[in-house]
């Protein structure tokens, strides 16, 4: 798949088959989250994976919409350290993993971590020293659903040369 088509294709994806993900694969999401741009070239992040069904249930748990990262064959939490530009940096990390999860022909979803009541929680259930922010968690699998999310049209969304 090329990247446009990955770009195209994707969609949030919360329900997975119950096949595990290969390792090598799970490292090439992780190994294309920390390409990303990146204000400055900090690089602020740091990407836990969990793979133990106990440790996805409790994290699944602790979220308020995020219940069914319990069915992912993996979840990956992306983490920065608090930098001026964290959030957009994680951010785009984030996006990344997306991007490269549907080339692999992977489900994944965005699930909210900063801004959240419990990503404090989430940050001590994974281990992260001071100072860390919970970006995103991201749960991946091999797909079980096939959403269709309505999407806003070109025409109404691009505007030349001013709004
Ligand atoms: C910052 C952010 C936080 C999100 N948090 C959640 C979440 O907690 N739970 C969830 O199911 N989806 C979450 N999503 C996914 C959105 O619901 C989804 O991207 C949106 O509905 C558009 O659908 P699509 O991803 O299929 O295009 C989040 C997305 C973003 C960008």
């Amino acid at each position: 798949m090329d990247a446009i088509d990955a770009l195209k294709t994707r969609r949030s994806v919360r329900a997975y088959r119950q096949q595990p993900v290969p390792k090598e694969v799970i490292e090439d999401l992780v190994d294309c989250g920390r390409l990303a741009a990146t204000a400055l070239n900090v690089q602020p992040w740091e990407f836990v994976v969990l793979t133990d069904p106990e440790r996805l249930r409790s994290v699944a748990e602790t979220t308020d919409h995020g219940r069914f990262i319990a069915g992912a064959a993996a979840c990956i939490a992306v983490l920065c350290k608090e930098t001026k530009y964290f959030l957009e940096d994680g951010s785009a990390a984030t996006q990344n993993i997306l991007l490269a999860a549907q080339a692999h022909g992977l489900g994944a979803c965005w699930v909210a971590g900063d801004k959240k009541p419990y990503a404090a929680e989430i940050c001590r259930l994974l281990g992260a020293p001071a100072g860390y922010r919970l970006i995103s968690l991201i749960p991946i699998g091999y797909p079980a659903e096939e959403p269709a999310k309505e999407k806003r049209a070109l025409g109404e969304v691009l505007h030349w040369e001013r709004f």
